[in-house]
């Protein structure tokens, strides 16, 4: 059984509704699902992970979450050598720039060694077509 933890970052709601609905995509396929909010969460939830999700909405301009997001990812950086090729997906929701923070945020979290095999961005509210694109993304990433 494929152990995964999905950390996300949200104040509004949108982004807890993704990261819900990758958590059930993945049980589905019976994995071990680890969902925590980042202020919650410790390095250990990445570290003992299989796979991971991570989630996040696009604040002041082209950037994620600075207070507790960024800071939690970037401890990562000194765990690259355990964190290497291990998958990942990445989800976020923004409201009026264009979606090119999410290539920022990938460059980012590859240099910290993950392999980052999918990503979804939803401008505005999440519709069903987004709900059946996250649930398809967490399967892919625990199959
Ligand atoms: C304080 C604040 C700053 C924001 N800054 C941006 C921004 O710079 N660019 C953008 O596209 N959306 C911005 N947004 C919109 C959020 O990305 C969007 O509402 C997102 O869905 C919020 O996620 P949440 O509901 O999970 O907290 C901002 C929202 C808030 C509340």
């Amino acid at each position: 059984m494929k152990k995964v933890s999905i950390i996300y970052w949200s104040c509004g709601g949108n982004i807890e509704i993704l990261a819900n609905k990758m958590a059930e995509g993945a049980r589905e396929q019976g994995a071990n699902v680890n969902l925590k909010h980042v202020a919650d969460a410790t390095i250990e939830d990445v570290l003992e992970a299989d796979c991971l999700a991570f989630g996040c909405p696009a604040l002041d301009a082209t950037k994620i979450e600075q207070e507790e997001m960024r800071p939690f990812l970037q401890q990562l950086e000194s765990f690259k050598d355990q964190n290497e090729n291990k998958n990942c997906i990445l989800f976020a929701t923004y409201g009026w720039i264009d979606n090119s923070f999410m290539k920022i945020w990938k460059d980012e979290m590859s240099s910290y060694g993950f392999n980052v095999i999918g990503d979804l961005a939803v401008k505005d509210s999440i519709t069903k077509k987004h709900s059946s694109m996250i649930m398809n993304l967490s399967k892919q990433l625990v199959k």
